[in-house]
């Protein structure tokens, strides 16, 4: 169904059409397909467009969490490039095992490390450095095994999983910048050590299920300088990953704590752990009635870009992790359903995508589709959890199972990311 419209009736949410009417028979209508945003609607108007097409049916005025939306709202940052980025050389299905069990082990691992330090025993954190190169070694293969399993971790599991997520998301950006290998490595070590301080933070401050006072603050803010002279003691650690320790807490524009460092006075690591840790805390907290989605905590990010994270950092983020990242429920053209498995960091907003349901709720098995090539279908929607009639997680069976031994009360709280 279409019905031509003049332009200047356009409203955000309208679902413009594509005719075969060639520019040159009416060079005053708008002649592209997809649902308009009030800055496509500037951007029409004041290209001097006085007529369009649209189908009423495909208008959507809650249009929130369509594709075209969520681009636009990233200006520039979501635009295809050229550039060519190296492949994966593993499949997801191949690379996901081993993913997982390098995941788990540094789960693991980062629970002892945070215990042991509560209880004052012995640590050896000399067991971080296989932790690391074996999360390397994964995202060399297959970047986006790991990427889904951050992405697919449960909530409750956040205290833990976000100390493993963190150094995840920091060696895969340090690798999508092209930093040697060495620079990678110390990334990684800072971002699983980042919050070793808060295991020397009293339980209560850390699980306080309410705003904290000025005093406790003032408390809570010394983990970074905590977990550097606690990391400090053990020899062999370079200072790069204590400064990336220390500085994981610091703001581009000096905003930040302990030392409210500013611009390049950050250490490297300090600026890509600052980034990270943003995204994995506001990824995880549950302070709405739903879960924010991935491009949601990318949008606010970034807002944030020019204040907080280092010039041009969200924007490689952004192209690292894809608009809608690996284990993102989406809905594609033809009211498919299905789960994201692998980014396009040259085209941000059209990842592969395993479809898994038609448009009746029937499961299907049509396989995986690369949205990025000409033709394929595309992304109308991100979907919540509440409104993914699957569960990706167990569809992919690729959960992780966080060992659940510890007894005490988990050292690190709900995760606000200006603590
Ligand atoms: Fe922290």
């Amino acid at each position: 169904m279409q019905k031509k419209i003049p332009t200047n009736q356009l409203v955000p949410g309208m679902y413009t059409l594509k005719t075969d009417i060639h520019w040159r028979d009416n060079p005053y209508l708008y002649n592209a397909e997809g649902r308009v945003t009030s800055e496509r609607i500037d951007k029409i108007l004041s290209e001097g467009y006085l007529e369009v097409f649209i189908d009423p049916e495909r208008t959507r005025p809650d249009f929130d969490n369509s594709a075209e939306t969520v681009a636009a709202s990233f200006g520039e940052t979501v635009q295809d490039v050229e550039e060519e980025f190296e492949k994966p050389r593993t499949s997801l299905a191949l690379e996901m095992d081993a993913a997982k069990n390098t995941y788990v082990e540094a789960l693991e691992a980062s629970i002892n490390f945070m215990d042991n330090i509560r209880r004052r025993d012995a640590v050896d954190l000399y067991k971080g450095k296989k932790l690391v190169e074996n999360l390397m070694g994964s995202l060399a293969r297959n970047p986006d095994a790991l990427l889904t399993l951050c992405k697919l971790r449960k909530a409750d599991e956040y205290t833990y999983s976000h100390s493993v997520n963190v150094a995840v998301l920091a060696l895969a950006f340090a690798r999508h910048m092209s930093y040697p290998r060495s620079v990678q490595f110390e990334v990684g070590m800072s971002g699983l050590f980042h919050d070793l301080g808060k295991a020397m933070i009293p339980i209560e401050i850390l699980n306080a299920p309410r705003d904290l006072s000025e005093s406790e603050l003032v408390i809570l803010r010394r983990h970074p300088r905590l977990g550097y002279e606690y990391v400090k003691k053990t020899p062999g650690f370079t200072q790069e990953v204590l400064l990336g320790i220390y500085d994981h807490h610091e703001r581009f524009d000096g905003s930040g704590y302990p030392r409210a460092l500013k611009g390049d006075k950050i250490s490297l690591a300090g600026r890509v752990i600052s980034l990270v840790d943003v995204y994995d805390a506001i990824s995880s907290r549950r302070p709405y009635k739903r879960a924010m989605l991935p491009h949601e905590v990318l949008r606010l990010m970034y807002q944030m870009r020019n204040t907080d994270f280092f010039p041009g950092f969200m924007e490689h983020f952004i192209r690292m992790l894809g608009i809608y990242p690996a284990g993102s429920v989406v809905e594609v053209s033809g009211g498919f359903i299905g789960v994201v498995t692998a980014s396009n960091p040259s085209k941000p907003t059209k990842p592969k995508v395993l479809l898994v349901m038609d448009k009746q709720g029937t499961y299907i098995q049509a396989g995986e589709v690369d949205t990025g090539v000409e033709d394929a279908p595309y992304i109308t929607r991100c979907l919540s959890e509440g409104e993914s009639p699957i569960d990706p997680g167990k569809l992919l069976n690729i959960n992780p199972d966080a060992p659940r031994t510890f007894n005490e009360q988990p050292p690190g709280s709900a995760g606000n990311h200006r603590r």
